[in-house]
């Protein structure tokens, strides 16, 4: 039988960038139409370093929000050599900040304040450990010599194995997890670890970076792998197994950047990001599976209470702007003019 239509309880996106200023305030409602709460990343340009910056850039959230959605940002601190266990330890009690984010020094955009060694930080692993707080991990190593293709699965073997060893109380999310092995990572040590499936590692492989020539808008961080690789992650999000959760990494930049001499990594899928993981577990053949990926497992990761509204998706064709305007600039959306096989009906 094809189900046509399925209301779920209302979803988190546990990974999200949503930039300040002129493109937050077009970006969000993207999101706040779709989920209920998100795991905001901190990589500012300015990162999100401190309980004070936390604070601002989560009122600069809340006052950007349209008025008619609930919606909670859920904030992390982005570490660097000099976080201090104190900071992290308070506004983690403080409830300023659910996580925080591990970028190896120059792995990804604005990652330039990033951790140098992981050495350097034990006393924040220590004390994460202690006070139960998860470490958000963007899982490639940050050394250029090594094939880019390579870089996650050298951070598991070299990084992750070893860190998981000495802290093994340790909370962990691995974001964005693009290969079969980083699954199997995953899955032999959960439930103390998780990872954050995004929709575009789910629908394109490293060739349709290069159809019919260089394509900037599916350029990304970590880069998209070969295509056993993107059915492997088809298999583990909709398995309904609690280790899997949402985190659509949208990650907007301006079209003048994307399309430039040197293109940044990150692409801007909150527009079409439910629409498009409802298509792929109907592809699966698991849509009674989404809920689970969608709504459930991130929050009982995080320990939150589940979300109480629902969102109704249903089988009906529709197109989804192609580019946001932002100044005389604009922002491309993933799969933006495409028919789109779902559509997101109402939102209770
Ligand atoms: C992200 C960004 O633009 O902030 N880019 C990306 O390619 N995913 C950073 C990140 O999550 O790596
Ligand atoms: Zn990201």
């Amino acid at each position: 039988m094809t189900i046509n239509s399925i209301t779920i309880r209302k979803p988190d996106d546990c990974h999200l960038h949503l930039r300040d200023d002129s493109i937050l305030r077009v970006v969000l409602p993207y999101t706040v139409s779709q989920f209920a709460r998100a795991v905001i990343m901190p990589n500012l340009v300015t990162p999100i370093t401190t309980i004070s910056l936390a604070e601002s850039y989560r009122n600069e959230i809340l006052t950007s929000c349209p008025g008619e959605f609930d919606f909670h940002p859920l904030m992390t601190c982005y570490l660097t050599d000099m976080t201090t266990p104190k900071e992290i330890e308070f506004g983690f009690f403080e409830n300023v900040w659910v996580a925080a984010k591990l970028y190896p020094i120059g792995v990804t955009t604005n990652s330039n304040q990033g951790v140098t060694d992981l050495i350097k930080i034990a006393p924040i692993f220590e004390c994460m450990e202690k006070i139960g707080m998860p470490l958000l991990i963007h899982g490639e190593t940050a050394n250029s010599d090594i094939d880019i293709f390579d870089r996650e699965a050298v951070f598991m073997e070299n990084s992750l194995l070893p860190l998981l060893k000495r802290y093994q109380g340790l909370k962990i999310v691995l974001e964005h997890i693009t290969t079969n092995e980083t699954i199997d990572i995953v899955r032999k040590y959960a439930p103390r670890i998780a990872g954050t499936i995004t929709p575009h590692h789910m629908m394109l492989n490293r060739t349709s970076l290069f159809q019919g020539g260089f394509q900037p808008h599916h350029y990304c961080l970590p880069i998209a792998k070969r295509e056993y690789h993107r059915l492997a992650l088809r298999k583990a999000a909709t398995s309904g197994e609690s280790c899997f959760f949402i985190g659509t990494d949208s990650a907007p930049h301006l079209r003048s950047i994307k399309e430039s001499s040197c293109c940044s990594a990150g692409i801007f899928v909150a527009a079409t990001a439910l629409q498009s993981y409802a298509q792929i577990f109907a592809e699966e053949c698991a849509l009674n599976q989404l809920e689970a990926f969608a709504s459930l497992n991130g929050a009982r990761f995080y320990g939150l209470p589940l979300n109480k509204g629902t969102v109704t998706l249903e089988q009906n064709p529709s197109r989804v702007l192609k580019t946001i305007t932002i100044g005389d600039d604009e922002i491309v959306v993933f799969r933006g003019g495409e028919l789109i096989p779902w559509s997101i009906k109402n939102n209770k």
